[in-house]
């Protein structure tokens, strides 16, 4: 089960479709969790190779000598405490696939007996005196390792590289999607929730803003994780701040030390329409130097009168013409104008939808993913569920 639903994950679920219908090798590069063995899963699952077995290796964590021997089998006697023959892994995935994980972490002679094995498709059982058959295996690799340093660095065979990466899918940090947390994160409140038989808490709009805003270094393992202890937690209804854990919970001092002090203020209404008139001053303003002011007004208006926030406010950013609190302030007055929603800021800032990731990445790297929560009307009651 793959789920998510951004540009991202839809565009993963095409290259999956891509490589199921092939028999070629594939290379999946992603950092720790994000779904590496999902994605190759999905790929056996969906490929012509369905009927036969997936079988899962990790190359990391297993003395070299007895990844060979898993991988090819060996011959009675060939080592202490090998008292019959065995049939390896990649046998036992005859007409099937075979998924090894963690490539980066290989020795060099199993880089050399895989590259030998990727050029003749025979086993050599360990310990045996000659090949015993051919077998028909799809190779599925994945690394969370850059192959190309490593191969600079001379760590990993550029030869072996080549043959592994014929098909190459790259899974994004769940960071780079955001729009795949909540998803997620109600995904596996249900499955934990009927595992434990428990009721499935909601999430207060506060405690989703701050899943949205955490960088989630450990990806969907470390979100499922949590998930898990949340719905064990038992909250009564919804999820609030209060039950996060702490390193989720400081998502939000992350922010500008600026965008802190917007609560203490009440918050406007959302506008009926969208208006490109400058918008008023905040709270936020109150702590640019007069030359700042002007300078977020002046880009400000620029946007008003029709430019688009990469030529005038990115642009002078990376031009080191705007300050990080400067940048802030007009996203701030933006979210003001929009009452908290960033589709709309697209639109006040005439960028395409289409430009709503890297716009978001871009407002993430720079801290400056002001948290919506602070820009909306609050409703009455605690336990009010996100859509
Ligand atoms: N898109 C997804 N939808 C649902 N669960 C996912 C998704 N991606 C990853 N997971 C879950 O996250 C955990 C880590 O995934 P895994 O494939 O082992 O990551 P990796 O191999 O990249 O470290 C697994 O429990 C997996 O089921
Ligand atoms: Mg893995």
């Amino acid at each position: 089960m793959l789920v998510g639903d951004s540009p991202a994950a839809r565009r993963l679920h095409d290259e999956i479709a891509g490589a199921a219908r092939t028999h070629a090798k594939v290379l999946i590069v992603g950092e720790t969790g994000v779904g590496k063995e999902v994605v190759a899963r999905r790929i056996h699952a969906q490929s012509a190779r369905r009927d036969a077995p997936f079988v899962a290796v990790n190359c990391s964590g297993i003395a070299e000598t007895l990844l060979e021997s898993e991988l090819f089998g060996h011959a009675r006697g060939s080592f202490t405490g090998a008292d019959r023959d065995t049939v390896g892994l990649l046998r036992q995935a005859n007409r099937g696939t075979l998924f090894l994980d963690e490539l980066g972490e290989m020795s060099a002679r199993m880089q050399a007996i895989l590259l030998r094995f990727t050029e003749t498709g025979e086993i050599q059982p360990v310990g045996a005196d000659r090949p015993a058959g051919r077998v028909d295996v799809r190779l599925i690799t994945a690394t969370n390792r850059d192959l190309p340093a490593q191969i600079a660095a001379g760590a990993f065979r550029q030869d072996l590289y080549y043959r592994l990466n014929v098909i190459q899918i790259v899974v994004p940090p769940l960071r780079d999607r955001a729009e795949d947390i909540l998803p997620l994160v109600r995904h596996y409140l249900e499955r934990a929730g009927a595992a434990h038989r428990l009721a499935v808490p909601g999430i207060h709009p506060d405690a989703a803003q701050l899943l949205i805003a955490y960088a989630w270094p450990g990806n969907v393992r470390e979100l499922k994780n949590i998930t898990e202890r949340l719905v064990l937690a038992e909250p009564d209804g919804a999820i609030t701040p209060d039950h996060l854990p702490s390193e989720i919970r400081e998502a939000r001092a992350t922010l500008p030390p600026l965008s802190l002090a917007a609560p203490g203020a009440p918050p406007p209404a959302p506008p009926a329409a969208v208006s490109r008139a400058p918008a008023p001053p905040t709270v936020m303003d109150a702590a640019l130097s007069e030359h700042g002011l002007d300078r977020v007004a002046s880009l400000w208006n620029r946007m008003a009168a029709g430019e688009d926030f990469w030529s005038v406010v990115y642009a002078a950013f990376k031009a080191r013409e705007l300050t990080r609190t400067e940048l802030a302030a007009i996203i701030d007055r933006g979210l003001h104008t929009t009452g908290g929603s960033y589709t709309m800021l697209l639109k006040v800032f005439n960028l395409p939808p289409a430009d709503y990731k890297r716009f978001h990445a871009f407002l993430y790297q720079q801290e400056c993913n002001l948290p919506v929560a602070l820009y909306r009307k609050r409703k009455a009651g605690r336990t009010r569920r996100v859509a």
